[in-house]
């Protein structure tokens, strides 16, 4: 099929990320999921499709997404497969006019992640706030995931303390840091139901035990929100691999960073 510059692009860039979350080793066999919402730039080719197959009835509605159209990767499909061959490996949904189904419109039947019921409800979530959200990425970056199995490190913003105190770039380019959602099945609506509570305050979420989930209005920086992240997750384990527990900046010094770089 041929599509418009816009989501050309997308396409693009979605491919681009997919590539990234396999070389950092955050995507095993079919590990993480995009979803983009292109609503905006869809044009007539996009509108006129019809559903490839039988309408999904999605386990919550979402009044706020009625007529959108998302471009997002299938369930069981790897990102290194996303990377090289995206159009093989996610598909165009439209959801309904009354945000209780959706509909598969292009290229293949491919079913969406199994982890729509977060994307959707993120969202429509976001939309519902009149937050100008595009995408959600989510993936398994291995530092960080490990920093959750850490009871400790669950509590609100301890763990944002200590990865913002690893590098000032965490602290200037993360300044929400990361709020976590305790665990719950993959999947689930309740998973959703946790994410979206932290999503007033943070852009990036961990799901304890399983993985990050990012925000945003571009693709390419929510990817870098993880990337920046897990860099500080890595320098951790690397001092503690040392033989020491890094002290980290002291709270004077990313107060500076926060009041210079006005965060
Ligand atoms: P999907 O293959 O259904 O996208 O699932 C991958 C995943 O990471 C579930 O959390
Ligand atoms: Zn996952």
């Amino acid at each position: 099929m041929v599509y418009n510059n816009s989501i050309s692009e997308i396409i693009s860039q979605i491919a681009e990320v997919a590539g990234y979350l396999w070389e950092r080793g955050w995507a095993e066999r079919n590990g993480g999921n995009i979803s983009y919402n292109i609503t905006d730039v869809v044009d007539d080719a996009i509108t006129s499709l019809k559903p490839l197959g039988e309408s999904v009835v999605l386990p919550q509605p979402v009044k706020n997404l009625c007529n959108n159209y998302f471009i997002v990767t299938g369930t069981g499909k790897r990102m290194r497969y996303v990377h090289s061959a995206p159009m093989s490996n996610m598909s165009i949904i439209r959801i309904s006019e009354d945000g209780t189904y959706y509909d598969i419109i292009a290229e293949e039947y491919i079913r969406p992640t199994s982890e729509l019921p977060s994307h959707l409800m993120i969202h429509d979530y976001l939309i519902g706030k009149g937050r100008k959200n595009k995408v959600v990425v989510h993936t398994h970056p291995i530092e960080l995931v490990a920093m959750t199995h850490n009871p400790a490190f669950l509590e609100k913003d301890v763990l944002s303390k200590i990865l913002w105190s690893m590098i000032p770039e965490t602290r200037a380019f993360c300044p929400k840091g990361l709020g976590i959602a305790r665990y719950q099945l993959p999947g689930s609506v309740v998973l959703a139901d946790e994410t979206i509570k932290q999503l007033d305050e943070y852009d990036v979420v961990m799901w304890e035990k399983h993985g990050a989930v990012a925000i945003g209005e571009d693709l390419i920086e929510a990817f870098d929100m993880i990337d920046t992240l897990s860099k500080s997750a890595k320098i951790y384990e690397s001092a503690c691999s040392m033989g020491f527990v890094p002290k980290g900046m002291t709270d004077e010094q990313m107060d500076e960073l926060k009041r210079v770089f006005n965060l």
